[in-house]
């Protein structure tokens, strides 16, 4: 698929923008500032419907503006597409897709797909299970609507079993906690299979990304650091073990007045040569880790939804030497590409073919 045109209303720092993209690659070059990630934002905004900065969506709404709006076209295999998103301030949103106005954003997640690479991605090997487990929600919702179906349920359902567990008295309890618990493990059990799907898909490739990115053999491997045990497992199997493991644990949540187990508290390892990326690597390593595994996102989403996904290299190209600056480019020349630089880009024009430029 690719994305054809991008219209921007009160979003950030644009009062009004139109866009038009005719080539296979973008380059987005300015000053610090000028509005670069802002452009990268809103498209991978229409894709995941919800942005890759922040958790607060009116943090998109221009300054002293009631309201922001997104608008994109793209071309994918069923023809044109077109999706609409007003963004309020009150946080409060409208979306159409095709001039229909949508109810559920289940339906619109991943019609636009894309796969973004930003400085801010480094997160997800540096810091805390939480943003591990955004980034792989994301990638997984963006190819499965039932997995953001399950997500959206699962979140709602801890919140409302953890009030419960704050005031858990009288017997009639158990039997609102048994129905939580029944919800939980039908939906949790449904994420867990899929992120356990999405891992071993990842790691069947990414040992070889990160060989060519790196001309070595070093072995990279994504360990699923998961509560219940998903390996081979069918999701049906899976469902049964997590039932077991929230009824074992259910005197011990009462008493703690908080869910103490659940894919909510999943985790990923990321390992070169058998240690933990996140200790052991340099900078450096850690980044064409990353590269290696949102490389393999894309390869993924590709396999898994008969459409290429639009790649948006945020800054990133700045960072590496110039045999990997190639080796990314002549990788990604498949898919279409905005590529946002804040540096000199004419160093970067031999190595691709079909571009243009915009300066903002
Ligand atoms: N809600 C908002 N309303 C108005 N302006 C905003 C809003 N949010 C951010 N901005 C402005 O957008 C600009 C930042 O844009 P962006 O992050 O896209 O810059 P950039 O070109 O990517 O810069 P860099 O090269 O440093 O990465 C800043 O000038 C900031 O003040
Ligand atoms: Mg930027």
């Amino acid at each position: 698929m690719y994305i054809s045109g991008l219209t921007l209303i009160n979003f950030r720092n644009y009062e009004y923008r139109e866009f038009k993209f005719d080539c296979n690659t973008t380059i987005i070059t300015g000053n610090n500032g000028a509005g670069k990630t802002n452009i990268i934002e809103a498209v991978a905004f229409l894709s995941a419907m919800r942005s890759h900065r922040t958790n607060q969506d009116n943090d998109m709404v221009m300054l002293d503006s009631e309201y922001c709006v997104i608008m994109g076209e793209f071309v994918t295999n069923n023809g044109n597409e077109k999706l609409n998103i007003l963004i309020n301030k009150d946080n409060s949103k409208k979306i159409k897709f095709n001039n229909q106005e949508v109810k559920k954003l289940s339906e619109v997640v991943g019609k636009l797909n894309t796969v973004v690479f930003s400085p801010d991605a480094m997160e997800i090997i540096k810091e805390g299970p939480d943003k591990r487990r955004k980034f792989i929600d994301v990638a997984v919702s963006k190819i499965d609507k039932k997995y953001f179906n399950a997500l959206q349920i699962y979140k709602k359902v801890i919140r409302q079993k953890n009030k419960l567990l704050k005031h858990f008295e009288g017997e009639d309890k158990f039997l609102v906690l048994e129905t939580y618990n029944r919800m939980l493990a039908e939906n949790g059990s449904y994420i867990e299979f899929k992120r356990r799907f999405f891992i071993d898909c990842l790691n069947e490739i990414i040992g070889d990304i990160y060989g060519r990115l790196t001309g070595t053999n070093d072995d990279v491997y994504i360990d699923f650091e998961s509560q219940v045990e998903t390996a081979d497992k069918s999701c049906e199997e899976i469902m049964l073990e997590y039932e077991n493991m929230l009824d074992e644990v259910k005197y011990r949540e009462i008493e703690r007045k908080s869910s103490v187990k659940g894919a909510h508290l999943d985790d990923m390892g990321f390992y070169l040569n058998r240690r933990n990326a996140k200790k052991f690597c340099s900078q450096g390593q850690q980044r064409i880790f990353l590269l290696a595994v949102l490389f393999a996102q894309t390869e993924i989403a590709l396999a898994e939804t008969g459409e290429s996904p639009v790649v948006l290299l945020d800054d990133v190209l700045s960072e590496l030497d110039n045999d990997r600056k190639k080796f990314v480019l002549s990788y990604i020349s498949k898919y279409q590409t905005f590529i946002t630089t804040a540096n000199n880009e004419d160093a970067l024009l031999p190595m691709i073919k079909d571009y243009e430029i915009i300066r903002i």
